[in-house]
């Protein structure tokens, strides 16, 4: 880290990690690569589940590779939904309100994958309208914010206006690159009690 600019999501890896015990649930609401996904589950362990979101089928298998190949496949589900359907699909899962420990969002599109599939706005307001329903005392959101290109502009910017709303229990915060255009930015959001 010492040598190369700071990434918004190795910064949100440390705090998650700091927050994600052997026995919570966590929730991956973008899996994509499955970066995140493997790092929830190295946290959680395999007496607690992570269950991770994408619409993209070929994305999800490859995680599932992954997985297999770490032996992390039993206490990782892996859903093929928009994450704005999160709160109804993991209580259909038997997940409760107030259970959720951390729920990561790296919004945009995936590095060298298809770009017109990218998150947005209406979908990701929604979507963390739930995680916060499904959030923990003590629990965690973040969300990774790519305001350089348009749709992404648009949807930092609705994000950032719906934090700085929020009321008690949640305390949001914003991370940011100060000398850079249009930096990758970093939203946190604690629930205290
Ligand atoms: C920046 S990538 C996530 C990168 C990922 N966290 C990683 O570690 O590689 C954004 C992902 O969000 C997914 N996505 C877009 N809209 C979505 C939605 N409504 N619900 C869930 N995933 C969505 C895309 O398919 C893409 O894989």
């Amino acid at each position: 880290m010492v040598n190369n600019p700071i990434r918004v999501t190795s910064l949100a890896g440390e705090f998650i990690r700091s927050v994600v015990k052997p026995g919570d649930i966590a929730v991956d609401a973008t899996a994509g690569t499955g970066q995140d996904t493997l790092m929830l589950a190295e946290c959680t362990g395999s007496i607690g589940t992570v269950y991770a979101f994408d619409i993209q089928e070929d994305a999800l298998e490859k995680i599932q590779e992954k997985l297999k190949i770490k032996g992390m496949e039993s206490w990782v589900s892996l859903i093929r939904q928009g994450h704005q359907n999160m709160k109804e699909v993991l209580e259909s899962k038997g997940v409760k309100s107030n259970t959720v420990k951390a729920i990561v969002f790296n919004l945009g599109y995936l590095p060298g994958g298809d770009h017109s599939v990218v998150t947005s706005s209406a979908t990701t307001l929604k979507a963390l309208e739930d995680a916060l329903k499904l959030l923990a005392p003590q629990g965690m959101i973040t969300v990774c914010l790519y305001p350089g290109h348009s749709v992404g502009q648009q949807e930092a910017e609705d994000v950032l206006t719906w934090c700085e709303a929020l009321e008690k229990p949640f305390v949001a915060h914003h991370f940011r690159t100060l000398n850079r255009k249009s930096p990758p930015t970093l939203v946190i959001i604690q629930r205290m009690r």
